[in-house]
């Protein structure tokens, strides 16, 4: 059974106003525990819409979204259970941020779970120091932070709930190329470590082929694609008709292909374009 199952997802704004507009249509898609989803797509295509059905913070116009199984709007009252199962850091988190201190901001969410005390502190430490975010911190005023620390502190205050699913909304976005590697490293880790479902939402397609196993394409509201990185990279004229363009290095591989050399075109790093070339390289 998949984790996450969304069927025949719609979801309208303003419904029922002159501004009434379709955000995402017929949308069907499927997530299995443990892997690591990108979700890509242009500005507006509706991915932002489409995660925030995951958690239950939008409820669908129509279709459904399961989570292992359950229909999540089928029981209001277990909704609440379905926003701790399903951890969503929003796009910007920063704007999110609100109490006095980073402490208390990590165990905002621990304390509505309803967690004691000694529980609430040790999530707090241990989330803190999973994001690389040091004890000296903790009594600060989130504001006073980097732009950098203010994200890895939205990510804490996530996990501290230890979601089965942890979803992104462009975690990276904004951030200089030090700071993306830090926060791609640490989902990386995190999945890793916790075997977590991951559901990463970027524009960047490079850092999407670093981390994910399953491409989901948005366009226009609709899913253009799901299926494995190297599957959706394959489709790179579409890919560009929708305003996304493959990593340039895996561009080179595929256009190499096209001329009829048999190299590989599943290559998204340096080290991998390297090794590709090595290879080919021996056979000649
Ligand atoms: N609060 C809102 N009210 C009305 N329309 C909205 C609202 N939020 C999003 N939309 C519209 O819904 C569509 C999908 O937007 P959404 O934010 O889901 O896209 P996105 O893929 O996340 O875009 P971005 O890459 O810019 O974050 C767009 O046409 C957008 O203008
Ligand atoms: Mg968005």
């Amino acid at each position: 059974m998949s984790q996450i199952v969304c069927e025949n997802l719609k979801y309208l704004y303003s419904v029922g106003t002159p501004f009434e507009s379709v955000a995402i249509d017929d949308v069907n898609i499927s997530i299995e525990k443990g892997e690591i989803v990108g979700v890509i797509g242009h500005t507006g295509s509706g991915k932002s819409t489409l995660i925030q059905h995951l958690n239950a913070l939008l409820e669908p116009y129509s279709g459904k979204v399961f989570l292992n199984g359950k229909d999540v709007w089928e029981n209001k009252s277990e909704i609440r259970s379905v926003r701790f199962a399903v951890g969503l850091c929003f796009q910007y988190p920063e704007y999110q941020i609100f109490e006095e201190t980073v402490f208390k901001e990590i165990s905002f969410g621990p304390k509505q779970m309803g967690l004691d005390e000694k529980e609430i502190e040790e999530r707090v430490y241990e989330s803190a120091d999973f994001v690389g975010i040091n004890k000296e911190l903790m009594n600060k005023s989130p504001f006073d932070l980097s732009g950098g620390q203010k994200r890895r502190v939205a990510i804490a205050s996530v996990i501290a709930m230890r979601p089965e699913v942890l979803v992104l909304d462009e975690p990276c976005a904004g951030l200089d190329p030090a700071g993306r590697e830090r926060i791609l490293s640490l989902i990386k880790s995190y999945q890793q470590k916790m075997g977590n479902t991951v559901i990463l939402v970027s524009h960047s397609m490079e850092d999407v082929a670093k981390l994910a196993q399953k491409v989901i394409v948005m366009n226009k509201g609709r899913v253009a694609f799901q299926s494995s990185v190297s599957e959706v990279f394959s489709h790179a004229r579409e890919l560009k008709e929708m305003g996304l363009n493959v990593p340039q290095i895996t561009e080179v591989f595929l256009k190499l292909k096209k001329r009829g050399i048999d190299c590989r075109t599943d290559i998204y790093t340096v080290e991998d374009a390297y090794n590709e070339i090595k290879r080919l390289k021996s056979l000649s």
